[in-house]
């Protein structure tokens, strides 16, 4: 129907006749010639139409925003002062000699040009209307660029892209299961899958050798601008490779794809022990564009009697930590009571600080709400090691471990938001060295990754030292977003037994969830590992997408709902009863129907 697409059409084109398909961006009548803004997923083009071509000229009179146009005419260089520097196609415009309206479109739920001043619930309900805009196609272009490329990297290096079942068992990465009721099977469930995590593993069993795949993942957890219901992942793993070379696979993967799609060259990516960047960061996703750092101060609170830091520096549990924010004097007294609501929904109980105005005068020099807790000779120890400066503000937090380091690592990607103390550019690193277990709130050992981790101790140890033991997983991440993760699985079967055992998952409730892995372990499975990648949030981060719905092309909202779908939806009681499935309540079917 066309011969070129509105957006390419350049100076090259002068004085050829062009076939056109697209949307009315925009029609404008400038006393008896119509200008007709022309869209396609390439970009925008200006049609003119003077009354000499009566017929279409009347057409083009006829149009609206969003009508679907068929229009042939000549590209001819715009005129003097006409030319249009912010427009692509700005040097040129096409001179209609035939319109065609394939379809006609009623006045849009809200003007593209003004898309920000809806809400996004309404953008959402009218999404394939919202695609529409340039950004968003831009965006969809990218995604569609970055998973050729994924592909044509991963079937260079050897990698087979197959296939694995959404109508499937739980498998355990710390979420809830969708489930899908079982007809044929009355009373039982499918799950669909949280990730491919089982198969691909038995597939390595199977001889594949090197496995990928963009699969769907489906969890039902609580949503984060990072996290929707139905993602999507880079699913990789491999047989007889250790994580040094999965990890060199993947990042080359990940390096050359900067490269190709946004042409940016990443840096080296440092490895970083989990410890280290709990200590240092307090999360094991630091965004390392950010200058500051915690400082463990324990052994000088310990010595104070305020109980507020005494306590948890000497508690084995616990952790006093200070965040110097150089230049941060200027922190006002609001600004520290609204950090102090902030840190407050990570459990903290309090934000202690410290502003240093002159350090050369000492204790005197000082201004802070727990200067009068603290012996001069720890405040002077303190000072020194912060290498506090004047203009300075030091934060405290001191509590348990945990609690400490969520809420001052927040604190810290907060204050380097608000600060602007982000750098500019790409800080990649591979955080190594994970725990194989954390304790959750009941204090019960729970898989810090999934279930199918392996030590990196032998079963002896791993059984004596649970606690302690480290597992060989990696997380890949960027720019303070946890991009991907993998490990190393276990091969052995008394291996995985002694997992579920530390787990508390009994041997009959092991063989009844995992009994087809347990046995496959018996067969014959190599050593293997590997690692998925959140697609959609590696999509949003080479966008510079603010959330992770702007690059999925029909989200869910928080919710986890479809507005332009009503998904989920009320099902027939007639379907519900092929499904042997009788509900506690009846649905709010009504509701739903006196509101449409
Ligand atoms: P994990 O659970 O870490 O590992 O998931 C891998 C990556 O998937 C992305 N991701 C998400 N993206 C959007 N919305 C979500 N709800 C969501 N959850 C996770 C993240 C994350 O790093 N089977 C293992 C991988 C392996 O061991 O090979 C797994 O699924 O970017
Ligand atoms: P208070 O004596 O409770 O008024 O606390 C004195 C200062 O210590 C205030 O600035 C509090 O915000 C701060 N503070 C209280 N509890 C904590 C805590 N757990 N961690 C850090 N600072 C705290």
């Amino acid at each position: 129907m066309r011969s070129h697409y509105c957006g390419a059409l350049t100076t090259d084109q002068i004085d050829e006749t062009v076939t056109l398909c697209g949307w009315v961006d925009r029609r404008r009548d400038h006393g008896g010639v119509i200008f007709l803004d022309m869209r396609d997923r390439q970009g925008i083009v200006q049609v003119v139409f003077d009354p000499d071509t009566e017929e279409h000229f009347e057409a083009a009179d006829r149009v609206r925003s969003e009508y679907v146009l068929r229009v042939t005419g000549r590209v001819r260089a715009r005129g003097e002062g006409t030319v249009n520097p912010t427009m692509a196609t700005g040097q040129i415009e096409v001179l209609g000699k035939e319109l065609e309206i394939l379809n006609a479109a009623e006045t849009p739920p809200f003007q593209l040009d003004e898309h920000t001043s809806v809400g996004e619930d309404v953008r959402l309900r009218y999404r394939y209307m919202d695609l529409r805009r340039n950004e968003m196609q831009q965006r969809f272009i990218q995604r569609s660029k970055i998973t050729t490329a994924v592909r044509n990297f991963l079937d260079a290096e050897g990698f087979l892209d197959i296939e694995t079942p959404i109508l499937t068992r739980a498998t355990p990465e710390g979420a809830r299961d969708y489930l899908v009721p079982s007809r044929t099977h009355p009373g039982q469930f499918f799950a669909l899958p949280q990730s491919p995590q089982l198969f691909k593993q038995l597939l390595m069993v199977s001889g594949f050798d090197r496995y990928y795949q963009i699969a769907k993942c489906f969890r039902d957890e609580d949503l984060r601008a990072d996290r929707q219901p139905e993602f999507t992942q880079i699913d990789i793993e491999t047989a007889f490779l250790d994580e040094a070379a999965i990890m060199e696979i993947t990042e080359r993967m990940i390096v050359g794809l900067f490269d190709q799609v946004l042409d940016v060259q990443l840096p080296a990516f440092p490895h970083m022990t989990y410890a280290e960047a709990m200590e240092r960061f307090g999360s094991d996703k630091p965004d390392l564009r950010i200058p500051l750092e915690l400082v463990s101060v324990d052994d000088l609170m310990a010595q104070v009697e305020f109980k507020v830091f005494h306590g948890p520096a000497t508690d084995p549990d616990g952790r006093v930590a200070a965040l110097k924010v150089t230049g941060g004097s200027g922190i006002s007294r609001k600004e520290i009571d609204a950090y102090t609501k902030f840190v407050s929904v990570y459990g903290a109980r309090g934000l202690a600080w410290i502003k240093v105005n002159d350090i050369a005068a000492g204790v005197e020099g000082l201004q802070s709400p727990i200067l009068k807790f603290m012996p001069e000779e720890i405040v002077t120890q303190l000072m020194q090691r912060l290498e506090a400066a004047d203009g300075d503000i030091i934060f405290f937090g001191a509590d348990k471990t945990a609690i400490v380091n969520e809420s001052l690592g927040a604190l810290r990607v907060k204050l380097g938001e608000d600060q602007g103390l982000i750098a500019d550019g790409w800080a990649p690193l591979w955080v190594v060295d994970f725990p194989m277990f954390e304790p959750d709130s009941q204090g019960n050992l729970t898989p810090l990754h999934h279930p199918f981790t392996a030590p990196s101790c032998s079963v002896e140890e791993l059984k004596a030292n649970p606690a302690t033991a480290l597992s060989r997983a990696y997380d890949m991440v960027l720019n303070g977003t946890e991009l991907g993760g993998g490990s190393i699985r276990i091969h052995q079967r008394s291996m995985q037994e002694a997992v579920f055992d530390i787990l508390a998952i009994a041997p009959a409730e092991a063989q009844e969830k995992f009994g087809f892995l347990l046995d496959a372990l018996k067969y014959g499975a190599p050593p293997h590992g590997g690692l998925a990648f959140g697609l959609d949030r590696l999509v949003m981060l080479m966008t510079g997408s603010a959330s992770i719905r702007d690059v999925i092309a029909f989200p869910k909202t928080q919710s986890a709902a479809c507005v332009m779908t009503e998904a989920p939806g009320v099902v027939d009681s007639a379907q519900l009863r092929e499904l042997n499935i009788r509900l506690r309540e009846a649905p709010a079917a009504a509701d739903k129907a006196e509101e449409g």
